[in-house]
């Protein structure tokens, strides 16, 4: 969507996938969905180093808002929950540098069964975010039919644009229709929207992330050409800091969303995280590759070989990225390649790893080994011409 936001993918923190939908702040008082949840990871984004690396994003999902709308008909948030309401939180957000995200659904209810915004509450909810000052929205599909869907999402990009707030717009939509063609228009999703869920919910294991992982690099051909500046495929919230990964499934997550050219949408606790996990996340190396931006979506060039796989992505200045990803499970595997094995042209290339932090020097065709731990990546950043490797793919 040519709306001048999100020209390199967004990055930021949504509750979602962490959090849920507690929202019994009598019990929970700490995780329930409330503005306090929102102002305390406002506050570790502003003071832990998170904003500067680009995480500016505040997103709230599901269950922020009353069950009944206002007596002009407009959505409120929950009174207890969010006692200064949206607009309030959105003020503190923005005195920090950061941008706040909400979450809407295009059918009667979200899929927490909170009230949605059907089309005909679609103007009315666009101005009524406009007037909070928020800056992005998620709209989610539940409870919408394939008829309502087509009509509903190019609608809430117009009443968007229409209130003349710049509001970056994420559309579940394609992933309430399987995510590809012919019954997904991802030429018609770029002109719409600046993001969307092409796929199912992330869950906080490796198989989830191995799933979805699969799914995006089987279908690359189709998803490739739909990513560029303001318009990105969405694999979903990083899980790293949470409960399902390792160390190495965590850097594994990080480096092929950077492949992907995918939206950094952390998903954790940062009051709590660990100091490993975050220096996954804030990694500088790996943010700037995401966030590269030419903006074209890697790709998969080695399929499962002895349980590695290759991926690749085309990156300003002549330069480019590569993972080497294992799906094994016993031991660090010794994987030996050359770079012209790998499709690049002769010369030398300066290889820098991107979480070992050290440089390597490749020379011409000469065959090199790296060690790839179980469920585990090696990512690399190399400057050198690539040319010729861009002109094949693209
Ligand atoms: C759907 C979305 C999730 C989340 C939940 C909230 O499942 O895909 O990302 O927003 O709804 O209920």
């Amino acid at each position: 969507l040519d709306n001048g936001l999100m020209k390199t993918p967004p990055m930021g923190w949504l509750a979602w996938e962490r959090f849920r939908c507690d929202v019994d702040c009598e019990h929970d008082p700490k995780n329930c969905i409330s503005e306090n949840l929102f102002i305390d990871m406002a506050d570790r984004l502003a003071e832990d180093g998170w904003k500067e690396l680009g995480y500016v994003y505040v997103n709230i999902d599901d269950c922020w808002s009353s069950m009944d709308r206002d007596k002009e008909g407009r959505l409120q948030s929950d009174p207890k929950r969010f006692p200064g309401g949206i607009h309030k939180l959105a003020r503190y957000v923005h005195d920090r540098g950061l941008k706040l995200g909400i979450y809407g659904d295009m059918g009667t209810h979200t899929c927490g069964g909170y009230p949605g915004t059907p089309l005909d509450k679609i103007k009315i909810d666009a101005q009524t975010f406009a007037d909070w000052e928020v800056d992005m929205l998620k709209y989610d599909g539940c409870y919408s039919n394939v008829t309502e869907q087509e009509q509903g999402y190019p609608l809430m990009s117009e009443a968007l644009n229409a209130t003349g707030r710049p509001i970056g717009y994420s559309c579940s939509w394609p992933a309430y229709q399987g995510g590809l063609p012919p019954k997904v228009n991802y030429t018609q999703l770029g002109k719409i929207c600046n993001l969307w869920r092409n796929y199912g919910d992330i869950q906080d294991s490796w198989d989830s992330v191995l799933n979805v992982i699969d799914w995006f690099f089987n279908n690359q051909e189709v998803l490739i050409p739909a990513a560029g500046p303001g318009r990105w495929n969405d694999p979903d919230m990083l899980l790293i800091g949470d409960f399902g990964l390792s160390m190495d499934q965590s850097r594994a997550q990080m480096a092929l969303w950077a492949i992907m050219a995918a939206p950094l949408f952390m998903s954790n606790d940062l009051r709590t995280i660990s100091s490993g996990a975050r220096s996954i996340l804030q990694n500088k190396m790996a943010i700037t590759i995401n966030q590269d931006p030419m903006g074209i979506q890697g790709r998969r060039i080695v399929k499962e070989k002895n349980g590695i796989e290759v991926f690749w992505r085309p990156l300003s200045s002549n330069a480019s990225a590569l993972v080497f990803f294992s799906r094994r499970k016993d031991m660090p595997f010794r994987y030996q390649t050359s770079l012209s094995k790998l499709n690049y042209t002769t010369g030398s290339y300066k290889a820098f790893d991107v979480f070992a932090e050290k440089t390597v020097m490749l020379k011409d065709s000469t065959d090199f080994v790296v060690s790839v731990n179980p469920s585990g990546v090696v990512m690399w950043y190399l400057s050198a011409p690539a040319k010729r490797h861009l002109r094949q793919f693209y």
